[in-house]
């Protein structure tokens, strides 16, 4: 059987920025500027950029395309032994991630139809937590589903099971080549329209507004690098499987940086319509911006409700697209987390596409039903720091040993070179072999440490 093939080059690049723009850019990453300093966080961020995120993600663009296959195939076509470093990214995105992640997107369908009329009334807060979730006091104390979070996640699950099953050109890249430009327009009327608001200015120069002291505390710096992880989608084999379907000859590297810099230039962009929303907020409350902000899903999900209550007339209008866009990030990052272990599996078994679409999204469906619990909001807690601060920046560790020591990085080095119009020097191969597997053990053996005093 051929291997699937994406149509066009922009249909593979839209399909990879929309893998990477998610609900981490919109509210993950403002969240975090705003947290480790404002605008002194942009340094950590282009820094992580530069020195990981970017050689990272041309060295998945590299492997995927030079050895053609799915993460689990790449790996076992570089040793067999290495077959396994493929395969427990997949899992733990597959039912880890993505899990959480779609119940967060059926919240943002949910509130899709609520801003119609506005229906979290005068104490957002209060609604989000007791009359939406229906928060219980801990994990293990579960007593009911929460019935609008369950269709919004069947919402979720069927979407994506649809886009699956139509496969790599038909499915994943007609799916993104509507669903991202989209997007832009969706985010640039949001930006556009936020920073016309009374007050934005203040939420703005919260935003950038530079405190350097931050710099020295390695906190900071360690969750620009994670966030750099997590909003490319690095280290799940997700941009390996993408790179794969891509055909022969094509500049993988100019891909590389495309992909990237649009997603971040995405974040920084969305970021002013988050602030300037904050500051609009701060206005109209007096008080200080900081007084606004308390938490990142809060901010989506308390914050915004509460500002789109006070716009007037359009506010409805307001979150409706707010909501929608969220829905539209999030789902294009969730198929590509399906589309990776699906793709995984058809290389390994063979088996039938639509047969692993409809398999996978099932076992996706009823894996995410403890989220929509009431104690769902603990275990989204638990499952996500777990993941984001171990477990991406341990498998981009072994996965630049393994291809850098264990197998010759010059021949994918060469090949990018080949294929692509940018050429990458011997520096690029030091950054993959030791510049990164160091500071990323440094980075996570801080984290343990800060843990566990
Ligand atoms: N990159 C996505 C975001 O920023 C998250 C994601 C993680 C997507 C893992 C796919 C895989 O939201
Ligand atoms: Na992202």
């Amino acid at each position: 059987m051929k291997r699937s093939e994406w149509g066009s080059r922009v249909g593979f690049v839209l399909a990879a920025i929309g893998s990477a723009i998610g609900l981490g850019n919109i509210w993950r990453f403002p969240y975090l500027c705003y947290e480790n300093g404002g605008g002194a966080f942009l340094i950590p961020y282009l820094v992580a950029l530069f020195t990981a995120g970017i050689p990272l993600l041309i060295l998945e663009f590299g492997v995927g395309h030079e050895r053609i296959g799915s993460a689990p195939l790449a790996f076992r076509k570089i040793g067999k032994q290495w077959e396994w470093l493929g395969w427990w990214p997949l899992l733990f995105t597959m039912f880890g991630i993505v899990l959480y992640y779609s119940v967060v997107i059926a919240w943002c369908i949910d509130f899709l139809f609520y801003s119609v009329k506005l229906a979290w009334g005068a104490d957002s807060e209060a609604f989000f937590f007791k009359q939406f979730l229906q928060v219980s006091s801990g994990p293990t104390e579960i007593s009911t589903i929460r019935t609008p979070i369950l269709f919004g996640l069947l919402a979720v699950w069927a979407l994506t099971w649809v886009i699956i099953m139509r496969g790599v050109s038909k499915g994943v890249e007609l799916a993104n080549m509507i669903f991202m430009p989209l997007l832009f327009v969706l985010t640039l009327v949001l930006v556009f329209w936020s920073l016309n608001l009374e007050g934005s200015m203040t939420g703005i120069v919260a935003y950038l507004k530079p405190d350097f002291s931050k710099l020295m505390d390695p906190k900071v710096w360690v969750s620009a690098y994670g966030q750099i992880f997590f909003t490319l989608s690095l280290g799940f084999g997700i941009m390996i499987t993408y790179a794969s379907y891509m055909p022969e000859k094509s500049n993988m590297t100019g891909s590389a940086l495309i992909t990237a810099l649009v997603n971040s230039g995405f974040s920084l962009i969305s970021g002013f319509g988050v602030f300037s929303i904050l500051g609009f907020m701060a206005t109209t409350q007096n008080v200080p911006v900081d007084e606004v902000v308390k938490e990142s899903i809060g901010l989506a999900f308390i914050v915004y409700p509460k500002a789109i209550s006070m716009i007037g007339d359009f506010g409805p209008m307001f979150g409706m697209l707010f909501f929608l866009s969220l829905t539209v990030a999030g789902v294009s990052s969730a198929i590509s987390i399906v589309e990776a272990f699906a793709s995984g599996l058809e290389d390994k078994f063979s088996i039938n596409r639509k047969m692993l679409a409809t398999l996978l999204c099932f076992l996706g469906f009823t894996g995410g039903v403890i989220f929509t619990t009431n104690g769902g909001l603990f275990w989204l807690d638990i499952v996500d720091h777990f993941i984001n601060n171990y477990g991406l920046v341990l498998a981009g560790i072994l996965e630049c040993i393994v291809v850098g020591w264990f197998f010759n990085l010059d021949q994918i080095r060469k090949h990018l070179n080949k294929v692509s119009k940018i050429q990458l020097g011997p520096w690029w191969n030091w950054i993959i072999k030791l510049f990164l597997p160091l500071s990323l053990s440094v980075i996570l053996l801080n984290q343990l440490i800060r843990e566990l005093t």
